[in-house]
């Protein structure tokens, strides 16, 4: 039932939304010790902190959702209370989704395994320990592998086919020429599947050049096609094809494989007395079904926004009634009904389309995540 007026509220935008989210993203942490070049952490949390179980129970409770993903910008698995959150969240009828790097073993395999999990992403961005340090800052490449493939013989010793297990991947110049070993690497350790994403540059322009040098849309998709091509003959489960339509029809307009700074699309109409419109996406629903709250509860549409200013409320310290319709959200909902950008960093989404019935449920039911 919860899905069905989401889903309404999805199709018809009304600026108050009757139903609550049905979807959260929780924060869990801003800790880490890794330092991956690509990760907007280390510029935007000044005093990492820990949500504790009771500021997490206080947030869930009042909304109840239906999926939950833990993450944000921190190393989901060095905060102790994870496993209650999850084992809670499952209880209480929410799939449960978490990232992590899985390079430091906080929280043993055999109790994520059974809390209830319904899908851990390990974020691997290379296929060799050279290329993982680059990347990654710490020399923990053997550390990690070690860590999935516990997980994954776990989890065949004990017969138990959850928590899905997907690798995921940043694509970037230090990595572009490895997708294919690293879908055979996948192969090899047993994985459900893998999940590519072009590096995001919003909120860390000034790392442009080191993240994407040398990368020219031919080279993408060259490397592209032949993980592709890697996977099919595997049978491993990818989103490559996905981000192959995505990449080819928006050549050079991905801020990864642009090497100009990002732009706004501006559709320049023939000659005519208005100004030349701004061509912007009119299917972002997130703020319609989904929420994103901080470490310290704040509240934000989307994890674009983790680190940014907006805020539409604090749910440790407010009421969900008081939030998910105030002025603010309702704004929020109205310049996308207009069909502009809330935020000039609505350009680095790539939310997939979202205008038919179909679309809608993929998205609320099959993909969500972080
Ligand atoms: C911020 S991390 C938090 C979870 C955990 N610390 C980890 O690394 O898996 C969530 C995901 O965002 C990815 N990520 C970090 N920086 C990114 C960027 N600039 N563009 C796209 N994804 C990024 C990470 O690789 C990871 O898969
Ligand atoms: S492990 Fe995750 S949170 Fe930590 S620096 Fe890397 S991407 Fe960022
Ligand atoms: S970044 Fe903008 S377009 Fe993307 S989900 Fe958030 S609000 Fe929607």
């Amino acid at each position: 039932m919860r899905y069905i007026q989401s889903g309404l509220a999805v199709l018809f935008k009304p600026l108050r939304v009757w139903a609550l989210p049905i979807h959260l993203i929780i924060e869990p942490t801003t800790f880490c010790p890794l330092k991956c070049r690509m990760c907007k952490r280390e510029k935007y949390v000044d005093t990492p902190s820990h949500m504790s179980f009771e500021g997490f129970k206080k947030i869930f409770d009042q909304i109840k959702p239906l999926r939950l993903t833990l993450s944000g910008l921190g190393e989901s698995l060095v905060n102790s209370a994870l496993v209650d959150m999850i084992r809670y969240a499952s209880k209480n009828g929410a799939s449960v989704s978490t990232t992590s790097s899985m390079a430091l073993a906080h929280i043993p395999a055999e109790q994520l395994i059974m809390s209830g999990l319904k899908r851990l992403k390990v974020s691997l961005d290379a296929a060799d320990p050279e290329t993982y340090q680059d990347i990654r800052g710490l020399d923990l490449f053997d550390r990690v592998i070690g860590n999935i493939r516990a997980m994954a013989t776990l989890k065949r010793k004990l017969n138990i086919q959850l928590p899905h297990l997907c690798l995921q991947v940043v694509i970037q110049s230090k990595n572009v020429s490895q997708l294919s070993q690293i879908v055979e690497l996948a192969h090899d350790l047993r994985v459900n599947a893998v999940s590519f994403r072009p590096v995001g540059l919003a909120g860390i322009e000034e790392k442009r050049d080191e993240l994407t040098a040398g990368l020219t849309p031919d080279k993408i998709i060259c490397q592209i096609k032949m993980a592709s091509d890697t996977a099919k003959r595997l049978g491993m489960k990818t989103n490559l094809n996905d981000l192959l339509a995505e990449t080819s029809c928006k050549s050079g307009d991905i801020s990864l494989i642009s090497p100009r700074p990002p732009r706004l699309r501006v559709k320049i109409s023939p000659p005519s007395p208005r100004p030349p419109r701004l061509r912007v996406r009119t299917d972002c629903s997130f703020p319609w079904f989904s929420m994103y709250i901080t470490v310290e509860g704040d509240v934000k549409p989307c994890c674009m926004f983790s680190y940014l200013d907006t805020k539409f409320g604090n749910l440790l310290q407010e009421d969900i009634h008081a939030i998910w319709n105030n002025e603010k959200y309702q704004q929020f909902r109205q310049i996308l009904r207009q069909g502009k950008y809330p935020d000039v960093r609505c350009q680095d989404c790539v939310p997939e389309k979202m205008l038919d019935l179909a679309a809608v449920f993929r998205r609320v039911i099959g993909q969500l995540g972080h």
